[in-house]
C-alpha cells in the first residue's frame, strides 16, 4: 500500500492585480450574471469565455422548475462557445456570482459536472484553459488548468479498449 499526494497549483489576487484581458473578461461575467433566469436559487451566475479568435462568448445559469433541467452559467457559456465557434481554443472563462439573497463573500466555485465539461474541451483543443473566479469582493482565485480543479478527471482515453 502506498500514501500518495496530489500537488494543485492556483492563485489568489485582488481583481486590481489582474491583466486589463482578466479583467475585462470579469466584467462580462458580471454582466452576464444579470442575464441569470435564477427564480428559485436567487443565485445569479455569469460565465465569459475567452477564445484564441479573440471573441467573448458569455453565459448565465438557467433554472426550471424541473429543476436538473436547468443549466449552469460555465456550460451555458462553453456550450454556446462550442456551438457558435467549434474550431476555436477556450484561452480562459471567468465566472462571477451574485445572490439575490444573502451577501456572498467567496468566489464562485464551479460544479463537478461543469468542471468536467472544461476538462474535456482542454483535452480536445490539447491547450490549458484558464480558469478565474470571482467573488463580491473583487476576490479572485485562478487556475492556470483544469487539472488543477479536477483531478483524476474522466478522460475519453478511458472510453477505448486496450
Ligand atoms: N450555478 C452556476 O451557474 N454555476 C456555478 O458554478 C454554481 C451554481 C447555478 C446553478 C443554479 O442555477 C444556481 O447556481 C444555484 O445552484
Amino acid at each position: 500500500m502506498q500514501n500518495k499526494k496530489i500537488k494543485l497549483t492556483f492563485l489568489t489576487a485582488h481583481l486590481s492585480e489582474l491583466t486589463e484581458l482578466d479583467q475585462e473578461l470579469i466584467a462580462k461575467a458580471k454582466e452576464a450574471f444579470t442575464t441569470a433566469y435564477a427564480p428559485y436559487s436567487g443565485f445569479l451566475v455569469g460565465a465569459s469565455v475567452l477564445l484564441d479568435n479573440g471573441e467573448i462568448v458569455s453565459g448565465s445559469n438557467q433554472e426550471n422548475v424541473a429543476y436538473p433541467s436547468g443549466l449552469c452559467a460555465e456550460r451555458v457559456a462553453m456550450f454556446y462557445a462550442g456551438a457558435r465557434f467549434p474550431d476555436a481554443k477556450i484561452k480562459s472563462i471567468a465566472v462571477s456570482v451574485i445572490s439575490k439573497n444573502f451577501e456572498v463573500t467567496d468566489v464562485v466555485s464551479p460544479c463537478g459536472a461543469c468542471r468536467q465539461v472544461m476538462a474535456e474541451y482542454e483535452e480536445k483543443q490539447e491547450q490549458a484553459i484558464k480558469v478565474i473566479l470571482h467573488s463580491p469582493t473583487d476576490e479572485v482565485l485562478i487556475a492556470n488548468t483544469v487539472e488543477d480543479l479536477l483531478p483524476f478527471m474522466f478522460k475519453s482515453p478511458l472510453l477505448k479498449k486496450h
